[in-house]
């Protein structure tokens, strides 16, 4: 006789998400995580009194008043706007590019100035049709917004000279002819006060959770647990890897307590430079207008994924979709199993988009 409704494999946002609706709905649920905590990528760490992103920088943004209003239940949020900034060559950059990139970048000041210089450079040095990444960025942005500000940083990030990455990568490029340095379009946008942990907390009140248990450590065990499993593991894995691995980029995170009340001023500001090793700096006080005396800083340095490291982003070249195309047919095979989620979709999501998917999966679920 099974004890739970659902055996939920992950507790990050969507495990979480699909837990609380189940919940509510009446289902019995046990939530397992392999780390020592909840809340997946979304976790934060609490450094003497801070909230750092221990596995990256978290900025919540929808469109969807529905998300916002969902994520809102659990949290406020602070009215943080996130505005980077790029540093290339010992000077200082706004990001995304905009009126004030342009000012720093020519001395231009009007829309049509900007624009001039854009266009021609498009026409000199663009493509018809970009067979990599490189000529892609020419032919959307131009020679000195791609040389300044792209292209070492996006080796960096891939670990790829931009003439062997897919021209795929960069499918556009956010260019605003006035000066604004939010670096997204949507409507609502914040980090929630007291951090992320509070929605994750919220989400699973009430509902038994067990940290530092591996699915496949004992994986007959757990299931007999439940009627059913909702996996947010790697489907990769979920099948022993039967067709080969999927592949990921990784990354390394290294945070130092400073003695000082503010580093750099802004929450988020990216190195370009290729002899620079880490990608960006990350302030985590300013996501939430922290007053303390000292402050908390990480470096984020690009690496090599092995299946020993956190699989980060999906590489999404025809040979891993094409695998990710043979596991899915069997998921799809699966009466009792459902999968969910980053790892186990192989797909970059948003935190809006994730919880969006799991609300739509436990709604087709329950009904
Ligand atoms: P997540 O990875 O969070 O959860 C899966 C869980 O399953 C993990 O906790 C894992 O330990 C567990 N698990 C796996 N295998 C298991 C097993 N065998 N047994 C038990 N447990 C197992 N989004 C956004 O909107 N704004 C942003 O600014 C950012 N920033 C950002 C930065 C970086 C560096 C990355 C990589 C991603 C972002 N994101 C983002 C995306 C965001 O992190 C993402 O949408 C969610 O965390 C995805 O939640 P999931 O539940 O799918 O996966």
């Amino acid at each position: 006789m099974q004890k739970y409704d659902y055996l939920i494999v992950g507790a990050g946002l969507f495990g979480c998400v699909f837990a609380y609706e189940a919940n509510k709905a009446g289902k019995k649920c046990l939530v397992i995580d392999k780390r020592n905590h909840v809340g997946g990528n979304v976790y934060c760490e609490n450094v003497d009194g801070i909230n750092v992103h221990k596995y990256g920088a978290h900025i919540f943004h929808t469109n969807d008043k529905q998300i916002w209003d969902y994520v809102n239940q659990f949290a406020e949020f602070n009215n943080y706007v996130n505005s980077p900034v790029s540093i290339s060559k010992g000077k200082l950059y706004n990001l995304p590019f905009n009126m004030n990139t342009f000012y720093q970048l020519w001395g231009t000041k009007t829309p049509e100035e900007a624009k001039k210089i854009i266009e021609s450079q498009i026409k000199e040095y663009g493509f018809e049709n970009p067979k990599n990444l490189e000529e892609q960025a020419l032919s959307l942005i131009g020679k000195d917004v791609y040389e300044t500000l792209i292209k070492e940083y996006t080796e960096k990030q891939w670990g790829k000279k931009a003439t062997e990455l897919p021209a795929f990568i960069i499918k556009r490029l956010p260019v605003r002819y006035t000066f604004n340095n939010n670096y997204f379009s949507d409507k609502y946008q914040g980090i929630p006060i007291g951090g992320y942990n509070k929605i994750i907390d919220g989400l699973l009140e009430g509902i038994e959770t067990k940290t530092n248990v591996d699915f496949f450590e004992n994986k007959e065990a757990l299931s007999k647990l439940a009627t059913k499993i909702v996996y947010t593991g790697k489907i990769d894995e979920f099948y022993n890897y039967k067709f080969g691995n999927l592949e990921y980029r990784s990354l390394r995170f290294e945070n130092t307590s400073l003695e000082k009340e503010n580093h750099q001023g802004n929450a988020v500001v990216n190195y370009n430079d290729g002899d620079i090793p880490y990608t960006r700096i990350i302030e985590h006080k300013h996501f939430e207008f922290g007053k303390q005396k000292h402050t908390v800083i990480t470096k984020e340095f690009p690496e090599q994924w092995t299946k020993e490291k956190e699989a980060y982003y999906p590489i999404n070249n025809d040979e891993n979709q094409n695998k990710y195309q043979q596991y899915k047919a069997l998921s799809l095979q699966e009466n009792n199993i459902i999968f969910g989620g980053r790892l186990a979709e192989y797909k970059y999501y948003d935190m809006h988009q994730i919880i969006a998917s799991a609300l739509q999966k436990v709604k087709k679920e329950l009904n």
